[in-house]
């Protein structure tokens, strides 16, 4: 049987436009769903975006738009951007998509049938930035860590809850280790935060209009990460893809680690569904040692890095720098320094010196066209920048150094020790292309056109201009 991998990253809130924070998380997503293509297996890639709640019912209200025609409007332009991106997922999902609504209240209803829900009075505050409940360890100076510059709100309403206490109680062995969420750092401080767990989770608003009412109680809106987190399971739903759940990985960044981890696996667990196979939180981008944000100003758009250095080396760049089990600092010096020391002068050279050395050459590379087993264990281990090193010091720099050592040029074009030469160099050239195609799936289509296809065809066009 066909094996099947099932991928998705968080759904976006459109009251924003997507910066390299959520650009990494998708580019990641694209590699693993292209690495899992080519491996043969059936691939469902979900992204989407998260369009109910105060956050978005306020965004619009200052654009002076309904909730529905703000998103209407936004929605697409984040497809519009991952498509720029070369994004290849299979679906988009929007949270207010009816399919996806419906989904959400059946399962509020399982839910609630299998005990899990009850009604009480939620006293506290409340940060839209986050739409996010927060205690008062959550905060410092009574503003909320994350949107510092945002009023919280104070709230005392009626509201449904999820008795997640209860289902954790219940659930012991799928608790107890977490086993499923990575890296292991980020899985102990979700232990250590379920140890702490005083209370349960509001799963309802009162006085929130944009959003899908509870069924059985019009006068309450949906809490908008229940909704939300709901988009994974209801999106197999929409396709009528049962077969695709439990999702193979859910990839998120670690501000959300807690929704993940252990909100969305009590929801499962309370409606008796099967839990996702691996979450993944990955870390977060710094902008030159600073937090990257809005008021600081220092925050850096796919558009800007698409402008400067091209969609390929874009992905390249952030797939690069990935923060996986750490924060990764970027500057727009390193950045460069970066795209021209592995792309201009390393790859892009060589590809162009064996181009002209090597034009017209018969070279078969068809045993180049795999993926190694070190390239693939470390796209298992979603480490990006570890894979791409794997291909810079175990291709590209021994052919570089093999060139400057037997310098082919030197030699007659019919010699036979010229053509052995640039053959294994072509040859593992190729194998390079054939592995950055999960990055730079264009540029590496490039590079076996020009190299691997039979017959070397050469093209004065480099394929990274110096910058
Ligand atoms: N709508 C929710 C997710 C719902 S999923 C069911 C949301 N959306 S978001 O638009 O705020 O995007 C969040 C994603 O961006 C998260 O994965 C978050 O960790 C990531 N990042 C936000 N800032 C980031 C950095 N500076 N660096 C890396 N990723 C960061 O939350």
């Amino acid at each position: 049987m066909q094996k099947k991998f099932y991928i998705t990253t968080p759904i976006y809130y459109v009251n924003d436009v997507p910066h390299i924070g959520h650009a990494c998380t998708t580019i990641a997503a694209d590699v693993l769903a292209r690495y899992h293509r080519l491996a043969g297996e059936e691939v469902l890639f979900l992204t989407g975006t998260d369009e109910h709640g105060s956050k978005i019912a306020q965004a619009a209200a200052k654009d002076h738009k309904t909730p529905q025609e703000f998103c209407d409007e936004i929605a697409p332009k984040f497809e519009e951007n991952w498509k720029k991106l070369n994004i290849s997922y299979d679906y988009f999902i929007r949270t207010t998509n009816p399919g996806h609504e419906k989904v959400v209240q059946d399962l509020i209803l399982k839910i609630k049938e299998n005990g899990y829900i009850y009604e009480d009075t939620y006293k506290g505050l409340y940060c839209v930035g986050c739409e996010a409940f927060k205690t008062t360890d959550e905060l410092l100076d009574n503003k909320c860590l994350e949107h510092p510059n945002k009023e919280l709100e104070q709230y005392e309403e009626k509201n449904y809850f999820l008795a997640i206490r209860k289902i954790i109680t219940e659930n012991p062995k799928a608790f107890e280790k977490l086993a499923y969420s990575f890296p292991e750092s980020k899985r102990n401080e979700m232990l250590a935060k379920i140890a702490g767990l005083e209370t349960d989770v509001s799963i309802s608003r009162a006085n929130v209009e944009w959003g899908i009412k509870i069924p059985w109680d019009s006068s309450q809106t949906i809490y908008v990460w229940f909704d939300a987190l709901i988009n994974y399971f209801s999106a197999t739903q929409i396709l009528k893809k049962p077969n695709m759940w439990p999702a193979d990985l859910h990839l998120v960044g670690k501000g959300i680690n807690w929704f993940h981890t252990v909100i969305w696996q009590s929801m499962l667990l309370a409606a008796k569904i099967e839990l996702p196979k691996k979450i993944f939180a990955h870390s977060h981008y710094n902008v030159a040692g600073q937090k990257m944000s809005k008021s600081i100003g220092n925050v850096i758009s796919p558009e800007e890095l698409m402008a400067k250095f091209g969609v390929e080396a874009t992905r390249y760049l952030i797939a690069k720098s990935f923060p996986g089990n750490d924060d990764s600092d970027i500057t727009w010096e390193q950045l460069i320094n970066t795209y021209n020391a592995d792309l201009a002068n390393n790859l892009g050279n060589l590809v162009s010196r064996l181009n002209r050395l090597a034009d017209k050459l018969e070279i078969d590379c068809s045993s180049s066209l795999v993926l190694s087993e070190k390239f693939t264990a470390y796209l298992d281990n979603l480490d990006f920048s570890g894979a791409i090193e794997n291909i810079l010091r175990e291709l590209i720099d021994p052919v570089n150094v093999l060139l400057n050592q037997k310098t082919p040029w030197m030699l007659p074009f019919e010699d036979k020790n010229r053509q052995e030469i640039l053959r294994h160099c072509i040859q593992e050239t190729v194998k390079a292309g054939y592995q950055l195609q999960v990055f730079m799936p264009n540029i590496a289509k490039e590079i076996i056109e020009r190299l691997g296809k039979g017959r070397v065809v050469h093209k004065k066009e480099g394929l990274f201009p110096r910058i």
